[in-house]
């Protein structure tokens, strides 16, 4: 607000003090293999701590799901900590939690986690170390922003979208209310670990699943990487590692990027960018009772998205189509049939999203929609016309397809943002 048009509404009685305060956040995000292996420092190294003559003290939450595929992890968890103990202390066993949406789905499991942090007496020099999937970090990240107003969060993120999304950002949250990432805070982490050997233990749906998200942000964002990703399809199909690798990585860089450069680190604005196709993804999880997953979901929103760009001559046919072929050919859907579901008064259901998103962010409606492959740009309103027309196109399954993932450049396409 501008302070002297605040001044001169009020009655001559008020003073006032501006205060502006600056604070930088720093937190390293790392790539590589073996975190756990009884040899491996890097661990020690990041808690190293900050308090003289103190070990630093952590205790770690992990996944059930990631443990059904790896029973010997937490074995590994615990001759690691003996084996650094002169560097570090674990103050509890390893903690296994329920993972997946239902761990971040109402208060309870937050209550839960913050009574089992709370005895170990953990202070603000203290790490909590969570390994797992997006939804068991957001879950863990809240719990440990609101102890002490936060406690050392080292995200251990494994599942692909966790790796290249979720976990290298700036974000915590639980769904409440039938409402996604209702209830959250910003708390950066203080450190991120992405250790490629537990994606090889992810089943079908969660390897490809964070794949949704790298064509997100490279349709927006980097036209080249879009490319590169479509190429390595057939590779990532074989679960080739060094396809996965460079995926997740690039994606995480786009990311990170985006929150370091791009002016709004704490969504304060109505804009966000990075969640294209995410009003109807979050509202289709809900619909579905998130039998569609998260990353599944924001491949349909993004189905449905390039095509109303493409209707409002923002994308060619052609790059439209090299989008809903890529998606395709990794495995993505871009329908699901809960899109159907009626409103009494005939409307689509899914059509809340866009509500929902809005008062998510406040202000105007802001979506972003990417205007030529590799850049964007935003829409405040949407034909509903166009929409309908969309959602008919995808349901009839029409032949919407680029022959492959040639992208013939539409006219307004402004350069790759690499911001
Ligand atoms: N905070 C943010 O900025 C942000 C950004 C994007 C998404 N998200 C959230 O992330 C969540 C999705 O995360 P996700 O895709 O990682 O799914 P997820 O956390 O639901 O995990 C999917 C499943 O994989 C299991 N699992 C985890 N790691 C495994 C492994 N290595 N091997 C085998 N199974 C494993 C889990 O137990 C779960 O059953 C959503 O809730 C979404 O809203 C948050
Ligand atoms: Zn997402």
């Amino acid at each position: 607000m501008n302070g002297d048009k605040h001044q001169a509404q009020g009655d001559g009685n008020w003073q006032v003090i501006r205060q502006t305060i600056t604070v930088p956040f720093a937190y390293p995000v790392y790539f590589g293999r073996g975190l756990f292996d009884a040899a491996n420092p890097l661990l020690a190294d990041v808690l190293a701590g900050t308090v003289p003559d103190r070990r630093p003290r952590l205790m770690v939450f992990v996944d059930r799901g990631l443990l059904n595929s790896s029973p010997d992890l937490i074995q590994r968890i615990n001759a690691w900590l003996a084996t650094w103990s002169h560097r570090c202390e674990g103050v509890a066993p390893p903690v296994v939690w329920e993972g997946g949406e239902a761990a971040k789905t109402g208060w309870e499991g937050l209550k839960r986690c913050v009574e089992m942090i709370v005895p170990l007496r953990l202070d603000r020099q203290s790490y909590v170390v969570a390994v797992g999937g997006g939804a068991l970090l957001d879950l863990v990240g809240l719990a440990t922003a609101l102890i002490h107003r936060g406690l050392r969060l080292v995200r251990v993120p494994t599942t692909v979208l966790a790796q290249n999304d979720a976990g290298v950002g700036v974000k915590n949250g639980i769904d409440a209310w039938s409402t996604k990432n209702l209830i959250g805070t910003f708390a950066p982490p203080y450190a991120v670990i992405n250790d490629y050997d537990f994606l090889d233990l992810l089943d079908e749906v969660d390897w490809r699943g964070g794949i949704a998200e790298a064509f997100k942000v490279a349709i927006i964002k980097d036209r080249v990487f879009f490319e590169s990703l479509c190429r390595s399809v057939p590779a990532l199909m074989r679960r080739d590692r060094a396809a996965m690798e460079f995926l997740v990585k690039r994606c995480a860089e786009l990311h990170l990027a985006h929150i370091r450069e791009g002016g709004d680190p704490f969504e304060m604005g109505s804009a966000r960018p990075l969640d294209f196709g995410h009003w109807l993804a979050h509202q289709l999880e809900i619909l579905s009772g998130y039998r569609v997953r998260h990353g599944q979901a924001v491949s349909v929103g993004m189905a449905v998205d390039c095509l109303l760009a493409e209707s409002i001559g923002w994308l060619t046919g052609a790059e439209a189509g090299a989008v809903l072929d890529g998606l395709r050919s990794a495995g993505l859907p871009i329908w699901d049939d809960a899109l159907d579901r009626r409103q009494p008064d005939g409307r689509r259901q899914i059509v809340e999203g866009l509500e929902s998103f809005r008062e998510h962010l406040g202000g105007q409606l802001t979506l972003t929609l990417p205007r030529g492959l590799g850049a964007r740009d935003e829409i405040h309103d949407v034909d509903m016309v166009r929409l309908e027309r969309v959602f008919e196109r995808l349901a009839r399954g029409e032949n919407i397809s680029a022959a492959g993932c040639s992208t013939g450049r539409s006219k307004q396409s402004p350069a790759t943002d690499v911001s």
